[in-house]
């Protein structure tokens, strides 16, 4: 009995990924997130990263950095609510408030952390949570933490969420409806004016994890609400600062109550330690420069309307996007992973993304534009995805 190898498992369970085309090769990059990156010594074009405005590699939050490192020293040295809370830390949640037009926020350590935080303070175990069924893991788990009962409606479909809210009309305790802002896989808008009439008529909390709506979405990036002119209609702006703000971090933005409760009870703020100084001071100069300029998200739109309307010229299916995420929808995990070893063989980074990440025989590469990318740079991603794709007999 000493003798079992009680890890063995994972041999299978590793195997398995491999027999399915599943498996990870994790590239690993040597330098910053550009519009190129070096991989294995080469120079590839970056088709993949989430740094929509190119300002994880911008000098002025390299530069706010080092000057937070000066000020405030590399970590935070506790949770927020022993000694971890720096005058850095108000500094950048009253920004970041004011900047998503909402009347306070609070800032964690990822999005991630921000969905597994406020989720289980808004409902609890003898509750309900609706959830649209492409919502992202962290919605996910956040809803399993919470312990409330999950309905999960067919994804977009408003009918079926009217209907699920009209069961439970006489349900006494909290109700949440919770949705992606933008769908991460496939690029679609969630139909948030009809989810904050139904959360309204039917007393439901309304919740949305504006992630890839950040700094692509509305005035000056400021997210999906303010794209549909919502104002304070939903109730709960969930957000992460690793993808357009260029860094790393999460916050929930609302009612100064929530926020203060979140602060009270919120267990990644009161159990893990708090943003580190440079990360809140590279936040804080990518909120200032959104907020002064809206000129990177026009760039990105741009970008994003000639690469989607010549790929769909070439032949390729886009699927339903209406951002930047492009998805190439492809179908079979293998074709899809093959697609990305040719593009990677001629120098461009784009991951082929299976399940459990998107639905089963649904892979695809998905494509991320960026506002740093040249007209040369999409005009060669352009070229080449068409040669692959004749090659492969896909378009
Ligand atoms: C919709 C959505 N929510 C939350 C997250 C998590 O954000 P973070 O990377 O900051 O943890 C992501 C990132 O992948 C996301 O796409």
């Amino acid at each position: 009995m000493a003798d079992r190898d009680v890890l063995g498992f994972v041999d299978e369970q590793l195997q398995q990924l491999h027999d399915a085309n599943l498996y990870n090769d994790i590239r690993v990059l040597d330098g910053e997130q550009g519009a190129w990156v070096v991989i294995d010594g080469e120079k590839k074009l970056n088709l993949c990263s989430n740094n929509y405005l190119g300002l994880a590699g911008d000098d002025d939050l390299k530069e706010a950095a080092i000057a937070a490192i000066r000020k405030f020293g590399v970590g935070p040295g506790a949770v927020r609510t022993i000694a971890g809370t720096m005058s850095i830390h108000g500094q950048l949640e009253e920004e970041l408030a004011r900047f998503k037009g909402r009347e306070a926020s609070v800032v964690v350590q990822s999005g991630f952390n921000a969905n597994l935080t406020v989720i289980p303070l808004l409902v609890t175990k003898g509750d309900i949570i609706y959830s649209d069924s492409l919502n992202h893991a962290s919605i996910i788990d956040g809803c399993r933490l919470s312990r409330a009962q999950i309905r999960v409606y067919p994804h977009l479909d408003m009918q079926t969420l009217e209907q699920l809210m009209k069961e439970d009309v006489d349900h006494d305790g909290n109700k949440l409806v919770v949705t992606d802002g933008v769908f991460s896989m496939d690029g679609d808008l969630a139909n948030l004016p009809a989810v904050a009439d139904l959360a309204e008529q039917y007393g439901c909390i309304s919740m949305v994890d504006d992630a890839h709506g950040e700094g692509v979405l509305g005035s000056h990036g400021a997210g999906i609400v303010n794209h549909f002119a919502l104002g304070e209609r939903i109730n709960v702006e969930m957000g992460t600062l690793s993808k357009a703000m260029g860094c790393v971090g999460g916050f929930v933005a609302g009612d100064a109550r929530l926020i203060e409760y979140i602060k009270q009870r919120g267990r990644p703020f009161l159990f893990s330690s708090s943003l580190t100084p440079p990360e809140a001071g590279a936040n804080l100069a990518s909120i200032r420069k959104l907020a002064a300029s809206d000129e990177l998200v026009e760039q990105l739109w741009d970008n994003a309307r000639y690469f989607q309307g010549a790929m769909r010229e070439i032949g390729f299916d886009t699927g339903h996007t209406e951002t930047p995420i492009t998805p190439v929808m492809i179908g079979d995990a293998g074709v899809s992973a093959e697609f990305s070893r040719r593009l990677f063989d001629r120098n461009i980074f784009a991951q082929s993304i299976g399940f459990p990440t998107v639905p089963a025989g649904m892979a695809r590469i998905r494509v991320m534009l960026s506002a740093v990318h040249s007209r040369e740079d999409l005009d060669y991603a352009l070229e080449t995805f068409g040669d692959i794709g004749k090659e492969m007999d896909l378009i």
